[in-house]
């Protein structure tokens, strides 16, 4: 039987089939699966001198060298800067600015004396020229090319000496001639990314490779190349709003529920080292429906403002749930457990809830915020306008405890506010020092909650 030439990828996942599907079965996305042509395999004969060369545990171990970027954000995300020989993936929604903060990156390490390419499969040389001059950056020392052919790059960085950093706009428009398919098919992102990472390991440089993602997964890549670079960042944000988000994916060199905050401003992206003064902004006290929860992102605490609304469902049909920024499951047992346990009755009514400015978060110490904001919509009373919230609430409605207590009182001390609603801390070792000027409110139940907004 003759070999078949072609094969069927999907462009989600990678999954490979031998005929076309409609779903994939292995990630279970409709309409990925393309057909690809099958690529010949060099022989891969046994050579009789290469051999695995064992090293034992025990012997000198050297941190990875690294560079930093310049920019604080950044840097603070991949774990205390670029590592060398290694590779960083940057993935995000087409237009959320990841071109701009790499022009950037790129642009302070070659103005620190590094060398730097910048290479773009997306614009021309004169295009990212006007976004330098854009942003300022003009002069930077900063080497560009306008190519997508990955073989061209490879010979051009094999006659490189000392290159610290390669950039790489984007991986879905790089294209190998060995590989049949098209650029931008898992097939050439695999092989294109597998070419690029080789080298950077081999010659010592840092890679970075943008790919974009959207929220369909209707770009192929990025997830391929996840398992072969050493880090992989999303840089994400609302269009609606000027601020974006940098949050570590995976990160072989350091840890990965850092974020770094930026703005988008005309001059290019600038950095928020104090979040929560940009998130808490626009807040207006007195109204009810709103409450300041004091979050950590990564080991860094944010002030973040929820806000809820409800409304009579006049319609009949079941009352509506919608949520921007928290989990919508975590709604529906929050509001279940203030029913059942606060006697508030909410299950009437439509559910509006919004975490301000467009942050997402997942930490269910924001529990008893949402709780706070809900409670306050209901009764139509204003949460204390200068104070912050957080907890976990169980079930039976009792508040728990949540980590690092210390860093959230710190952080709302420092942006002035004056009481903290928290969990009631239990053994004795664990009394949080006081923090000067912020009244602890600690409370044990939910119903203790409540009836602050009953008075
Ligand atoms: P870009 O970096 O091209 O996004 P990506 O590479 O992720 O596709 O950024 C695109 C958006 O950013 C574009 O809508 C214009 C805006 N922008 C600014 O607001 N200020 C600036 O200084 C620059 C360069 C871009
Ligand atoms: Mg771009």
């Amino acid at each position: 039987m003759a070999k078949p030439t072609t094969r069927f990828v999907c462009q989600s996942c990678g999954a490979v089939t031998a005929k076309w599907v409609g779903k994939c079965e292995t990630c279970g996305e409709w309409n990925t699966i393309t057909e690809e042509p099958v690529e010949a395999r060099p022989g891969a004969a046994r050579k009789p001198g290469a051999r695995v060369q064992f090293q034992p545990l025990v012997g000198h171990a050297e941190p990875p060298p690294r560079r930093m970027t310049g920019i604080g954000e950044l840097d603070r995300v991949l774990g205390g800067g670029l590592v060398a020989a290694s590779a960083v993936l940057v993935g995000g929604d087409p237009g959320i600015g990841k071109s701009t903060l790499l022009l950037q990156a790129a642009a302070a390490l070659a103005n620190a004396g590094s060398r730097v390419l910048y290479i773009s499969g997306e614009e021309a040389v004169d295009q990212i020229r006007l976004r330098a001059r854009r942003l300022g950056l003009e002069a930077a020392p900063l080497q560009l090319a306008a190519t997508i052919n990955v073989r061209d790059i490879v010979s051009a960085l094999e006659a490189e000496r000392d290159l610290a950093l390669v950039v790489i706009d984007s991986i879905q428009t790089m294209w190998l001639d060995s590989v049949e398919s098209a650029p931008g098919t898992v097939t050439q992102v695999r092989a294109s990314g597998f070419e690029l990472i080789r080298l950077a390991k081999q010659r010592g440089f840092s890679l970075v490779l943008v790919g974009h993602v959207t929220k369909e997964g209707t770009l192929a890549g990025p997830r391929v190349l996840e398992h072969m670079v050493d880090a992989v960042l999303h840089f994400e944000g609302d269009r609606g709003h000027q601020f974006r988000i940098l949050r570590g994916a995976k990160n072989r060199y350091g840890p990965t529920d850092e974020i770094g905050v930026f703005e988008m401003t005309d001059r290019g992206l600038a950095e928020v080292p104090n979040p929560s003064a940009l998130f808490l902004a626009e807040r207006r006290g007195h109204i009810a429906g709103s409450a300041v929860f004091a979050g950590l992102e990564g080991t860094r605490p944010v002030l973040l403002e929820i806000q809820a609304l409800l409304s009579v469902n006049s319609g009949g049909g079941s009352p509506r749930r919608s949520v921007v920024g928290w989990d919508s499951g975590r709604l529906s047992m929050l509001l279940a457990v203030l029913e059942a346990r606060c006697d508030l009755r909410l299950s009437g009514s439509d559910v509006y809830l919004n975490v301000a400015g467009g942050l997402r978060i997942t930490e269910p110490a924001a529990d008893l915020a949402v709780a706070a904001a809900l409670a306050s919509a209901a009764t139509g009373q204003p949460t204390h306008a200068g104070a912050v919230y957080f907890g976990e609430v169980g079930l039976s409605g009792e508040v728990r405890q949540v980590a690092q207590s210390d860093a959230r009182l710190k952080e709302a001390q420092k942006l002035g506010f004056e009481r903290a609603v928290l969990p009631r801390r239990v053994a004795r070792g664990n009394r949080a020092p006081p923090v000067d000027g912020l009244m602890l409110d600690e409370i044990g139940h939910l119903t203790d909650l409540v009836q602050q907004f009953n008075q």
